[in-house]
């Protein structure tokens, strides 16, 4: 009698264990501490030793057949975990009816792209691109363009000097000479590039930026070629509505020299406050003119012969005016959400 009542108590805790066991590790637990080589149902049959002889038999039949009802249980339990398992599995499966993550595609920064459309344009009229050091002998920056030692030009030329006669260009000009030296007459180059200013970064200035230099010389080259293909290029750059002017300036390297403004991007020429123009409703695009004698000198070709122009644009500035944006610092910032707008 006595054992029936442990057999009954027994499998009421082995129920409750079951229940609470929430995975396959916790109903092993269970599965060790009632049916196990030590464990309670093991202990019970060593104790039929201590039963009268008659009643062991009956004993042990009585316990057998509560393992095989705990046996049960436990496989119950079992299936019922698994089946919990399958669950979770499932709805872990991916959900062909939700909207697929499209893949991120880069794009072409859009300063690059007005200096591809810039060379396009350029290469159409036969011109050729090339590219140059982004480090250059004070020779090539200064003295071929004209710019003597103590020159006061030089100052708005200077840059960042890696030793004291070499620095990182402050315009693609040197290029003209480079181009020069490598080749007679007729020349018809555009060269894009990096070039690096000390200069304070605001609305319309960089420390780094992109420049676009053009030559062109020849027999009989003026001043009226240059107005033209400046002019062309702007329109086929910003498109026709966008106003261009020439302003008389002065470089060293050019006579007589010119700097091509456009309609402020930010205040549309209204000037006020505007932070982008301070004020005069312009923006400078770049400089341009006719290529100073001296600098046909120093490369070796007859200015009784030969006259050409150039131009320096710089293209951060240009992208500013034909995406129509606020800031020039906007296109070295690297801002994504900036980029993909323009994409
Ligand atoms: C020059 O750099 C001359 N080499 C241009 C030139 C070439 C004149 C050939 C004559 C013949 P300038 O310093 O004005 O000129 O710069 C030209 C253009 O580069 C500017 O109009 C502007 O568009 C751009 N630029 C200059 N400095 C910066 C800057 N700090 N940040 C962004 N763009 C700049």
């Amino acid at each position: 009698m006595q054992l029936d009542e442990t057999l009954v108590e027994l499998r009421g805790r082995f129920e409750a264990a079951l229940q609470n066991a929430a995975d396959a590790r916790a109903l092993d637990a269970v599965r060790v501490a009632f049916l196990g080589r030590s464990g309670e149902v093991t202990l019970l049959r060593r104790s039929i030793g201590k039963l009268p002889a008659a009643e062991r038999p009956g004993a042990g039949q009585r316990i057998n057949e509560a393992v095989a009802g705990m046996e049960a249980l436990l496989q119950s339990a079992q299936d019922r975990l698994d089946a919990q398992s399958v669950g979770a599995t499932l709805e872990q499966q991916i959900d062909v009816t939700f909207p697929a993550i499209a893949p991120k595609s880069g794009s072409i920064h859009p300063m690059k792209r007005v200096m591809h459309d810039v060379c396009a344009y350029f290469e159409r009229q036969g011109f050729a691109v090339v590219v140059g050091p982004e480090m250059e002998p004070d020779y090539y920056n200064f003295d071929a363009l004209n710019i003597p030692p103590d020159h006061p030009a030089r100052e708005g030329f200077d840059s960042f000097f890696v030793t004291p006669s070499l620095l990182l260009r402050p315009h693609t000009s040197p290029m003209q000479i480079r181009t020069m030296q490598q080749h007679r007459p007729p020349v018809a180059v555009v060269v894009p590039g990096t070039c690096y200013r000390r200069d304070a970064v605001d609305a319309r200035h960089l420390f780094q930026f992109n420049q676009c230099e053009g030559l062109l010389v020849d027999e009989g080259v003026h001043m009226g070629h240059l107005k033209g293909m400046l002019t062309g290029m702007c329109r086929e750059i910003f498109g026709a509505e966008q106003q261009v002017r020439f302003r008389p300036s002065y470089f060293p390297f050019t006579e007589p020299s010119a700097e091509v403004d456009t309609t402020c991007p930010l205040c549309r020429g209204e000037g006020g406050e505007c932070r982008m123009c301070g004020g005069s409703g312009w923006i400078e695009l770049g400089g341009a003119g006719m290529v100073h004698p001296n600098v046909l000198r120093n490369v070796d070709y007859d200015p009784s012969v030969y006259s050409g122009w150039a131009f320096g644009f710089g293209l951060e500035r240009m992208a500013l005016v034909r995406y129509d944006v606020d800031d020039i610092r906007r296109f070295f910032e690297n801002d994504s959400a900036f980029l993909e707008q323009l994409a």
